[in-house]
């Protein structure tokens, strides 16, 4: 499986988003963050934002959204133009209703799992998600210590989808970077989310090539 990196625009410069969505050239996705200050203490961007975005880069949108009701809120991101919509498993009232009505609408459909929530207990809704993420911080804040205590959750994650055959993405999102982003993928990672990694870095291209050599080499082993 490819490795892909999607650089978080949370540690981006707000007020220049679409040339800090150019400084990331190369990237698979830019990881769009949407937080509504319930689900998560903090506050950041919605639906204007994103389709403003869209028309700004064509790098695809993966809109994370750490949001309360998902359900009611989530189709209006594909809308805005997103490529990949991850709602929260915490907070979803039909996860699979809603992952069906995400992919109806032509966007991949992602779940997300707070460092608390165990995988286990999805494990049957796995064919109707497009990827998984594990969030390997608690979610709201960039520039958080990955958390490698959620390395036993991602092989685990990985065993699952292999054992059902399934084509989804393992994204992984919180604390990677060129120390951490190895053990990601070696646990079965493919999809890397890094903001302070990527926008903290004097070059983030290169940052973004560096990540994706060390997680391509960590994979093949
Ligand atoms: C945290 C967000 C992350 C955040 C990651 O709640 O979901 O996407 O931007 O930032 P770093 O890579 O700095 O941990
Ligand atoms: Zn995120």
């Amino acid at each position: 499986m490819t490795v892909q990196i999607s650089p978080s625009i949370l540690s981006a410069d707000f007020a220049r988003l679409a040339e800090e969505a150019a400084a990331v050239e190369g990237a698979d996705w830019l990881h769009v963050d949407v937080m509504d200050n319930h689900f998560v203490p903090n506050l950041t961007l919605g639906v204007p934002v994103v389709e403003a975005l869209g028309r700004a880069t064509a790098i695809p949108l993966d809109c994370h959204l750490m949001i309360e009701q998902p359900d009611r809120w989530a189709p209006a991101f594909v809308e805005a133009g997103a490529g990949s919509v991850t709602f929260h498993a915490e907070a979803a009232a039909a996860p699979v209703k809603l992952a069906r009505e995400i992919r109806a609408k032509g966007a991949r459909a992602s779940m997300a799992l707070k460092p608390g929530t165990a995988v286990e207990p999805y494990e049957d809704l796995l064919p109707e998600l497009d990827m998984l993420l594990i969030m390997t911080v608690e979610p709201g804040f960039g520039g958080q210590a990955f958390l490698d205590i959620m390395l036993p959750k991602i092989r685990r994650t990985r065993a699952l989808i292999d054992r059902y055959g399934l084509q989804m993405w393992l994204q992984v999102d919180g604390g990677v970077s060129a120390e951490t982003i190895e053990r990601c993928a070696a646990a079965g990672a493919d999809v890397f989310v890094a903001g302070s990694a990527v926008y903290g870095a004097d070059d983030p291209a290169a940052a973004i090539r560096s990540l994706r050599d060390r997680a391509t080499a960590a994979r093949a082993h």
